[in-house]
């Protein structure tokens, strides 16, 4: 209420000498709204959540109070006397976290070095502290230390920069800017930004140059006393101001993307006719990457104009290829490595590589080294979350619950370029449909222009944004109809061998396999009964259980990203190195491939070893991304363990079965027989056809399957949530290493939890007139919650679907990165079911989009009642603020 501690004196005042009562407690409540005056546009915001908050904490004050005069037995009846009931207790009561606990249900494949779950093989490293990233690698002698100059304003003219003063600090070296740079223009799939702004900045944190100084505190204060002075124009803040406003990325090779299936019109129309359509808008926010490593970039030079550097990125081959860009450089002088980076979830796959070219520019001009680390807050402040989406949509259905049509459409807030934002809105565009056969279906996608950072990928890369949006339309069909969600969600499911509405067919599917197993094994319809009791014995506390599913399409949509690398070294004592295209961030590629690699040339694991990513082992290597690189490099390694095993079959056929098994001794006698131990791999995804022109076509390789199911217990005068319990099938193929794919299905559901319950991203905008316009409030983890143990839910079971394998991949196994952060649509629409039942013992409608995140602000002011009704007048469902 305040930023320090207030008292309340009118209503201290009133309470003296008063009864105990209900009445006293009335105008208790109204005098505290008094007491605690709050402006609607008071720093923080949230004006309605918060005053409903302290007067919700003064009633559960008075519940604990009569609760313990009772107990005391200094009053009798002394909750009746104060107008509770039993059921009003539990609104004193506080969530209990006992120890979490939780089972992973996987099958190991026994004598083989793929499937066995094998340990990480950074693990030690990473959790003694060991493990080197970027910044801590011993750094050059004379390296010189960067700090970016940026925008301050969402948009502007540039009138002047005037470095005079940083460049008067002692220890300073240089400022550069846009006139620095030889070729300006640069972009991750079009060239539609600068390395500087040169006359306009679009975005709060925009770079306008670099200050580079002997340490990074220097260059730090430096950087802040460059004078920029600007001619302020116009921002678009929002997708509404840029629908608004028209403002739209161009996006090729159409401005819009459409994807049509089946008859719309005539569908809605017979729908319409018997009066079942919904018509609505739902939205999601954004989301910051929180890698745990921000971005962190060295760069050097060497003679004959060559430039290395080493990068915290998941596409080394941008880096490499925007340096050389920027500098007017040939690629062959450009090497960019990384030996692992600590997450990068998308964040790193383009937005990564504009900060390795700042960086390279003063490098370049003083033949110095160069190391610029963002700090968090400017990470969070400037390199891009995941989009905040808008969905408008028509959804038509029959009594039974059964989808028959669809008509969407998406907008997301792409910021100030395109990056991958078409891409992105593509990927939502193919998992509109959620897992739901939808026999007339037409879904179009615009990228919003706005002076807002530019987003960039994230974890699901616009799927999860999709497929958020099916199930909300889905559970506004099933409340319509007043049948449970979960039943609806199981009417609609695809049916082996069904067309999804671009074409491709659902083949293998283990989504029915998955979304049974789940269900069964998670008791769910037990559990709704019990649920069901729970509420109606708790009046300020509810409970809620929902079940989703999930299927995420595997390849990247842009075909040509569909290939890889790798290359095999093997030594003559036995042992082998192996690069290849993709980067390690902490998802266990590099464990994987070399369980791949040994299974291939008849080794054991811990002979082989990956040391690092670079350009030059292997080129023009697509980002590591879109969950691919197993699938990917496991192929590619596998080809170039063929070549060689072609190579050592006569060299083994000379030297005898008993000799052959240990491999030093093949490696010894190939090398005297003058054999090549080198070898490289090389693989494309076959049968991936995919046009935006309106025909069909298999974008994906195949899909991933799973299906989650959770119960979640609201405080309904809070509006606090407490995940009680979380049940996961996830189909893995036959998992190259179930540890590895556990952990990713674990984080990835907890990260997604996060996104649809926690993680709440606010700029200054219309709604948030109280920060700067176009600025990052939420600039760090005192202000932006992620999930954290306390978080997990109570019970927590994985399994990894049995005996599942896929002929689509290598070793039989499936893409696991990215799929199962979808499961955790279960949280939100469990958190929906509860503040739905909390509506319904109010009497108030259950029939609206609940926008995601579900934050205590949301779930609070949706469940409603009495004290939020002295401070939100309206009937409608209180829509909680969002940057969208
Ligand atoms: N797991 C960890 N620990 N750290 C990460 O940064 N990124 C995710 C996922 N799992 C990530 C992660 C994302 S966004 C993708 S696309 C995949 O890993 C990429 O790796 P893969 O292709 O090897 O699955
Ligand atoms: N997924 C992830 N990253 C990508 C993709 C994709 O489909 N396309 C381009 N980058
Ligand atoms: Mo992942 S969003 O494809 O890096």
């Amino acid at each position: 209420m305040s930023f320090k501690t207030v008292s309340c004196p009118k209503t201290q005042a009133l309470l003296i000498g008063k009864p105990w009562n209900d009445d006293t407690l009335k105008l208790a409540l109204a005098s505290l709204a008094e007491d605690l005056p709050m402006a609607p546009d008071v720093p923080g915001g949230m004006c309605e959540f918060r005053r409903s908050l302290a007067n919700s904490f003064f009633f559960k004050f008075y519940v604990d109070c009569s609760r313990r005069l009772e107990a005391d037995g200094l009053v009798g009846n002394a909750l009746a006397a104060a107008g509770l009931d039993a059921a009003d207790v539990s609104a004193a009561d506080r969530f209990h976290r006992p120890s979490p606990k939780g089972a992973q249900y996987f099958q190991i494949q026994e004598g083989k070095q793929v499937g066995q779950a094998v340990m990480h093989q950074a693990a030690e490293v990473q959790v003694t502290g060991e493990a080197e990233y970027c910044d801590d690698i011993a750094k050059p002698v004379g390296t010189l230390h960067g700090a970016l100059v940026m925008s301050t304003v969402p948009h502007a003219r540039l009138v002047k920069v005037d470095p005079s003063a940083a460049l008067a600090m002692p220890g300073v070296h240089g400022y550069f800017g846009a006139a620095d740079v030889p070729h300006n223009d640069t972009g991750p799939v079009v060239y539609d930004e600068e390395v500087f702004a040169s006359e306009f900045v679009t975005c709060v944190g925009h770079q306008i140059g670099i200050v580079v100084a002997e340490t990074q505190d220097i260059a730090l204060e430096a950087a802040r006393l460059v004078q920029v002075q600007y001619e302020e124009l116009p921002a678009l803040l929002s997708i509404d101001d840029a629908v608004a406003a028209g403002s739209y990325h161009e996006y090729p090779p159409f401005t819009d993307h459409t994807i049509e299936d089946g008859d719309v019109e005539a569908a809605m129309a017979a729908c319409a006719a018997a009066g079942r359509v919904i018509e609505g808008e739902a939205r999601c926010g954004g989301q910051e990457h929180f890698y745990l490593e921000p971005m962190a970039n060295l760069v050097w030079c060497g003679d004959n104009d060559e430039v290395h550097t080493i990068s915290s990125t998941q596409a080394p081959m941008k880096h490499q290829k925007l340096i050389a860009k920027a500098l007017g450089l040939p690629c062959n002088k450009v090497v960019c490595k990384i030996k692992r980076v600590g997450g990068g979830f998308g964040g790193k796959e383009t937005r990564a590589a504009f900060l390795n070219v700042c960086a390279a520019i003063p490098a370049f001009h003083l033949r110095k080294p160069v190391s610029l680390v963002l700090d968090r807050h400017v990470d969070m402040a400037i390199t891009g979350a995941r989009h905040a989406f808008l969905g408008k949509y028509k959804v038509g259905y029959s009594a039974e619950g059964k989808i028959l049509a669809l008509d969407m459409r998406l907008y997301n807030n792409a910021g100030n370029s395109l990056d991958l934002s078409g891409a992105i809105m593509d990927r939502a565009l193919f998992h509109s449909d959620g897992a739901y056969k939808i026999p007339n279906i037409r879904v179009t996608g615009k990228c919003c222009k706005t002076h807002m950072p530019s987003n960039t990928a994230f974890r699901g890369f616009g799927g999860p944004q999709g497929v958020l949006f099916a199930e909300m339309w889905m559970d506004r069909v099933a409340r319509r109809l007043n049948k449970a969600a979960e039943e609806v969600r199981e009417l609609n499911l695809y049916e082996e061998g069904e067309t999804c509405h671009f074409g491709q067919k659902m083949v293998s599917s283990q989504l029915k396999a998955c979304w049974e197993q789940a269900t069964g094994s998670a008791s769910l319809a037990e559990r709704r009964a019990s649920v069901v009791a729970f509420n109606a014995a708790h009046k300020h506390k509810k409970r809620g259980i929902a079940a989703t599913p999930v299927k995420f399409g595997i390849s990247f949509t842009a075909l040509f990203f569909n290939q890889a690398g790798a290359l095999i070294h093997c030594y003559l004592d036995g042992t082998v190195l192996v690069t290849h295209g993709g980067v390690e961030m902490g998802q266990g590629l590099h464990t994987k491939m070399a369980q791949v690699c040994a299974q291939e040339l008849g080794i054991t694991t811990d002979k082989v070893y990956i040391a690092e990513t670079s350009t030059d082992k292997v080129p023009n290597a697509s980002p590591t991304a879109a969950s691919s690189s197993s699938d990917l490099y496991g192929a590619a390694v596998v080809d170039a363990c063929r070549q060689l095993n072609e190579r050592l079959a006569p060299v083994k056929a000379k030297l005898g079965e008993e000799a052959s098994k240990d491999f030093a001794a093949v490696c010894n006698a190939a090398y005297f027989s003058r054999v090549d131990l080198s070898a490289h791999g090389w693989y494309v995804t076959p049968n991936l056809e995919w046009e935006w022109d309106g025909t069909k076509g298999n974008p994906f390789n195949y899909f991933c399957f799973g299906a989650a199911v959770s119960e979640v217990e609201v405080d309904t005068l809070s509006g606090d949530i407490n995940l009680l319990r979380t049940d996961i099938v996830m189909d893995v193929g036959d998992s190259i290493n179930p540890a590895l794919d556990v952990g990713q299905v674990e984080g990835g559901f907890v990260q997604g939890m996060g996104w649809v319950a926690l993680e709440e991203l606010i700029f200054g905008d219309k709604d948030h007139t109280w920060v700067k316009p176009g600025t990052l409030f939420t600039a760090g983890p005192g202000t932006y919650k992620i999930p954290t143990a306390n978080d997990i839910p109570l019970e927590f079971n994985v399994t990894l679907l049995h005996n599942a394998p896929n002929p689509r991949a290598v070793a039989s196994s499936k893409a696991v990165g990215e799929p199962p952060f979808l499961l955790a649509n279960s949280v939100l629409f469990a958190i929906k079911d509860a503040v739905c039942e909390a509506r319904m013992a109010l009497g108030l409608g259950v029939d609206f989009d609940f926008n995601s995140p579900a934050t205590p602000e949301r779930v609070r002011m949706a469940c409603a009642g009495p004290i939020t009704k002295l401070f939100y007048k309206s009937d409608e469902v209180y829509r909680a603020k969002l940057t969208c």
